[in-house]
């Protein structure tokens, strides 16, 4: 069998992908995103410096990892640029970094109709990050999308001439201003000089990889709650972040995939629009947030908080194969009376367990808690799951049993040292 591991955000996004990646990435040869783009924000410790990645894959800091944007990527070359100039900067070369020839690009217009549409809903908005995601991606299934092989091919003007017209038509239904041909095809064409020799055939590269029995990391970004097709539509991002978005992502079929870890936070965090049935604000809510730094990787948003909610859980658990789960964030819960974790919700009476499709039903589903015995130790440098105290295995077996899956990491602090392993992945 392949030695493939998919991890994917079980929930709302900001679950410890970044982190968990970053672990595993050490016994893997390539590490591919497979979808999103850099509405992404994933955080990485290592020795006390902090990296927050938006669209760069969390192998990077290792120059013998292949790290790679698959075509289920949607690209925005000014902020790979720029990411990549922060990192060499702090000592990584980024020689090891490719593009699929097949990934859209994301130009400034996506961004700024990105804004544009959020304005126009006001107080219905999703509380998108603004990178342009959505009108990319919209444009890509609309077949007006500009691709990384057309990006960097000599047809890029013609291409951009015609599409330009389009989106100019755009802006100004919305009352901005056109774009010029002239000055903004300058700008994007030396940006694709300096993108091209990241571009490659990654689907061959991959799969050529798998067949030679190397291992290979898919990195997940955003969450099976903002999935286009089973997230809290329309609160949700324009990509599939789930695992069948990897085989669309990235050209690899889903008999390749041997092992999928949903990343878990002991709790659950949203950013932006939308229901999120455990959220609670009270004293112990922002304490999580201070402890946790509970503030928006990508647009320093507060993070809105909930107790961890297995009803999602059990639907992320089936939407996405999941052969075990990596708990994160345990250490916040240390020195909380009692913890809570929802088994399922009701609604006009009737149980529910899993979300419904309609999200002002959704809206209206009420939690049912199970209340836990929280603990009082610090568990921060615990390297084992017997020096855990009985409430955090608790905890754990609690998740386990009511989700069918095993724990197989579990996560005690930011740093890429504070994760211990139950089962050996690779
Ligand atoms: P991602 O988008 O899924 O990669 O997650 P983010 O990086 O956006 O958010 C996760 C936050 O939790 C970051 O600030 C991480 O540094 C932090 N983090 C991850 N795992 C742990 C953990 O086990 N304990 C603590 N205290 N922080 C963690
Ligand atoms: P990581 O990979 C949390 C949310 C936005 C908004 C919705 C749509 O760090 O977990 P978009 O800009 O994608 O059109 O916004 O999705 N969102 C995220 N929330 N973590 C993310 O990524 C997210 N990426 C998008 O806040 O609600
Ligand atoms: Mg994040």
């Amino acid at each position: 069998m392949a030695k493939t591991v998919v991890v994917i955000g079980s929930a709302w996004g900001d679950e410890g992908k970044g982190k968990i990646t970053n672990y595993l990435s050490k016994q893997a040869d390539l590490v591919v995103r497979y979808s999103g783009g850099d509405n992404a924000g994933h955080t990485i410790v290592l020795d006390d410096a902090v990296y927050k990645l938006h669209i760069v894959p969390s192998g990077i800091f290792d120059p013998n990892t292949k790290n790679i944007l698959g075509n289920g990527c949607v690209v925005n070359p000014k902020a790979l640029l720029e990411e990549i100039e922060a990192l060499k900067k702090a000592g990584f070369s980024c020689d090891n970094l490719y593009i699929s020839d097949r990934a859209n690009v994301l130009f400034d217009y996506h961004k700024i109709l990105d804004g544009l549409k959020e304005e126009r809903l006001g107080a219905r908005c999703i509380g998108t990050t603004k990178k342009g995601i959505g009108p990319c991606y919209t444009d890509k299934m609309a077949r007006d999308g500009i691709r990384m092989c057309d990006f960097i091919s000599p047809d890029f003007k013609d291409i951009l001439k015609e599409t330009l017209i389009i989106k100019n038509d755009e802006l100004t239904h919305f009352g901005a201003s056109p774009i010029d041909f002239d000055s903004f095809y300058e700008e994007y064409q030396a940006i694709a000089d300096k993108i091209r020799p990241l571009v490659c055939d990654t689907v061959t590269l991959i799969n050529e990889e798998i067949n030679k029995g190397k291992k290979v990391l898919f990195e997940g970004a955003q969450g099976t709650l903002l999935d286009i097709d089973f997230g809290t539509y329309p609160f949700v991002t324009s990509s599939n972040p789930t695992a069948g978005g990897v085989c669309t992502g990235t050209g690899v079929g889903p008999t390749k995939i041997k092992e999928v870890i949903g990343i878990v936070k002991a709790y659950t965090t949203r950013v932006g629009s939308g229901p999120l049935p455990t959220e609670f604000n009270d004293e112990i809510s922002q304490d999580i947030r201070d402890r946790a730094h509970e503030y928006g990787a990508t647009t320093k948003r507060a993070r809105r908080i909930g107790w961890l909610d297995c009803a999602i859980l059990s639907y992320s658990v089936n939407i996405n194969g999941m052969t075990g789960i990596a708990l994160t964030l345990l250490d916040i819960f240390t020195g909380y009376k009692k913890i809570k974790i929802c088994d399922y919700y009701t609604l006009d009476g009737k149980v529910l367990k899993a979300p419904c499709a309609k999200i002002e039903d959704f809206a209206r589903c009420k939690p049912h808690f199970i209340e836990m015995d929280g603990w009082e130790e610090d568990i921060t440098k615990v390297t084992s799951y017997d020096e855990l105290p009985e409430n955090t295995k608790k905890y754990i077996e609690k998740v386990e049993e009511l989700t069918g899956v095993p724990v197989v990491i579990f996560s005690v602090g930011p740093d890429t040292k504070q994760t211990i392993i139950r089962k050996e992945l690779y």
